[in-house]
């Protein structure tokens, strides 16, 4: 059966742009409309929930002007999506820590989240300000604040449990995992979620990802043997 639920690390648009001789921010421009073109076609191959990596909580090491721009392209990616609700059908979930962002853009993000859960024929997740370890973190005083307000007991506590205090709560875990641009790792990605997932690294920089890349994927995916630990 083909990958329901796939992640994707969206790498390479400061190369692709730098190969052109352009900016970075037209690397992020080109890869930011490439989302769409992408979840669309994930949804006609069947997948129904897709992770995507926009911005990581490291990602802030980056110059101020790059930074201001990537969230800029997050804020139009949001109210672009709110106004093709009715059409995707696509429930989306930012995910990440957002008390770092602008009111505006969390503003914004609400909106999103309200007027698109009505929707379930595809599940987006944008992680935006996003660290798997600062996500174990989150997660972790979630627990022990529970556990010392009488909500939830230790000897309660399973994996279950931490998945449902994750950001992911309720997404199943990515089948398959896919990193554009050539980097072999998984940057701060997904850490407890991807524990048996596939991964598949492509060389094509994100910007120019295409539909018939995605295919590609899915079908090596479809060729490999999941084992889960058994024979
Ligand atoms: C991915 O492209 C987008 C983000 C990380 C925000 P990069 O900006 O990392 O592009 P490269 O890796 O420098 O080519
Ligand atoms: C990972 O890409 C984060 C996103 C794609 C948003 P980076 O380009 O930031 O990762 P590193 O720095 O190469 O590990
Ligand atoms: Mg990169």
């Amino acid at each position: 059966m083909g990958p329901k639920s796939i992640a994707i690390i969206m790498d390479g648009n400061g190369r692709w742009a730098k190969s052109k001789g352009l900016a970075r921010s037209a690397g992020h421009v080109k890869g930011a409309k490439n989302i769409e073109t992408i979840a669309r076609a994930a949804k006609a191959m069947g997948v129904k929930y897709l992770t995507i990596y926009a911005f990581s909580t490291e990602n802030w090491s980056r110059p101020d002007d790059e930074v201001a721009k990537l969230m800029e392209l997050l804020e139009e990616y949001i109210t672009k999506a709110i106004k093709n609700a009715e059409k995707n059908k696509m429930q989306i979930r930012i995910i990440g820590d957002r008390s770092k962002l602008s009111d505006g853009l969390n503003a914004r993000i609400a909106e999103a989240e309200k007027i698109t859960s009505v929707y379930d024929e595809v599940y987006l997740q944008v992680a935006f300000n996003y660290g798997s370890r600062d996500e174990i973190v989150r997660m972790t005083k979630k627990i022990a604040s529970d556990v010392s307000d009488g909500k939830l007991s230790t000897d309660d506590i399973t994996e279950e449990t931490v998945s449902n205090y994750l950001d992911t709560a309720g997404i199943p875990d990515p089948d398959l995992l896919i990193r554009t641009s050539g980097e072999q790792r998984i940057s701060n990605y997904l850490l407890w979620q991807l524990a048996y997932s596939e991964f598949y690294f492509t060389k094509v920089p994100w910007p120019d990802f295409s539909p018939k890349n995605l295919e590609e994927a899915i079908e090596e995916y479809n060729n490999r043997n999941r084992r889960y630990g058994g024979v």
